[in-house]
């Protein structure tokens, strides 16, 4: 679907629950992280790109304080509040990640008008591919422009900052920002380097069409619970590890500090942080040398550090990895927060419907829930369709 039927499928909403026009319709891409996973949060480097993927919001400016919000996917239930009531422990479900961004730019001094919001996602919903940050990132954006900011750099920083906060505190939720910030920021047809310790980024053409490849997204339809609180204990791990050894960021430590610590589980995890970076610079170098189509054996490191180091793997992950490297996947990895959602592969262009067929095959073989493949291209940041 594109970006303009899904902003279609919005408008619909916004007429058929608030019986309304739109002030206008804004869009934001679901994302796709090609290399440098929990790191975000340890002041390293990932280079995640915007999928052509998107949540769009239908939103019309109303003249009192009431806040509305609703979407096209008949599961959301709709949210009816005020603007003094959208903050921690006021909203619950899939509403909280847009009204919390609405409270947390409150916050942040933006004159949030009252609003009648209407949504509409093609993201898959709980596949890793950032079903949430589309959402905070395109109310974000509606909502600061509604409320008289202009669309500038600083701007899109401080949304960025406003839906972090908005899914720590007002969701309950973990994220490092890598999601927010790509889709703000992310360039269409680039990936995008983020050094995460201060949000700063860089466009990184990957080139792939040109070198005959493809990047495959392996959806495995599963999402393990015992998840819940994993996120938050991977990142408890960390600040331990980097407090022992006297860092602010985990980032910093070099393979020698992985022997400094006593603990065996904070040495792993803190041996994924330290290799994961290099592989994410080593990655970016290929890339701009032109030589993407040699990064396959870095995706591959990526996934068995995740998956031993780091343990956050999940077996349908490691079928589908293993299947699409069998298959003749030059490397694949889980992408995204792990224990279920999404796998990626770097696949031939030509190779594609072979691989899709064997990692279908071997869920099937498996009893494992059969996933969803999809192709993806790198699609533009949040903005403004009409
Ligand atoms: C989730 C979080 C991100 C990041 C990834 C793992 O997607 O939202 O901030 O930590 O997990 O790389």
């Amino acid at each position: 679907m594109t970006a303009q039927e899904q902003a279609d499928l919005a408008v619909a909403e916004l007429r058929s629950t608030w019986a309304g026009e739109p002030d206008g319709v804004w869009t934001a891409p679901g994302r796709v992280n090609l290399i440098g996973e929990h790191v975000d949060y340890n002041g390293g480097r990932c280079l995640p790109m915007a999928l052509t993927r998107v949540t769009a919001a239908a939103v019309r400016r109303r003249d009192d304080d009431r806040v509305r919000i609703s979407s096209s996917d008949p599961d959301a239930e709709p949210f009816e509040g005020t603007l003094a009531d959208l903050g921690p422990g006021e909203v619950s479900g899939w509403a909280g990640y847009a009204a919390g961004t609405l409270w947390a730019l409150q916050q942040a001094g933006v004159d949030v008008p009252g609003l009648d919001v209407s949504v509409s996602s093609d993201v898959p919903l709980g596949a890793g591919l950032s079903s949430s940050a589309s959402l905070e990132a395109a109310v974000a954006l509606s909502a600061a422009e509604l409320a008289g900011r202009n669309d500038a750099a600083e701007l899109r920083h401080l949304l960025i900052q406003a839906a972090i906060r908005a899914e720590n505190e007002v969701v309950g939720a973990g994220t490092g920002g890598m999601d927010q910030t790509v889709a703000l920021l992310a360039e269409e047809g680039s990936a995008l380097l983020i050094h995460t310790r201060d949000f700063r980024t860089e466009p990184v053409q990957l080139g792939l069409a040109e070198a005959g490849l493809e990047l495959m997204v392996i959806d495995t339809r599963v999402k393990h619970t015992l998840a819940d609180g994993q996120y938050a204990k991977r990142r408890a791990d960390c600040d331990e590890a980097a407090r022992q050894l006297g860092l602010e960021w985990l980032s910093d430590a070099t393979p020698a500090d992985v022997d400094r610590l006593s603990d065996p589980r904070l040495q792993a995890r803190t041996r994924h942080v330290v290799t994961e970076n290099q592989r994410v610079d080593e990655v970016v170098e290929l890339v701009r040398a032109g030589r993407v189509a040699e990064i396959g054996p870095l995706l591959d490191g990526s996934h068995t550090s995740l998956r031993d180091d780091y343990e956050v793997s999940a077996v349908e992950l490691d079928v589908v990895v293993e299947a699409a490297r069998a298959a003749g996947a030059l490397g694949a990895r889980m992408t995204g927060g792990g224990f279920g959602g999404s796998a990626i592969a770097l696949i031939r262009a030509a190779d594609a419907e072979a691989v899709g067929a064997a990692v279908v095959a071997a869920c099937r073989e498996r009893e494992l829930t059969l996933p969803g493949i999809l192709t993806v291209t790198s699609g533009p940041a949040a903005r403004r369709l009409s």
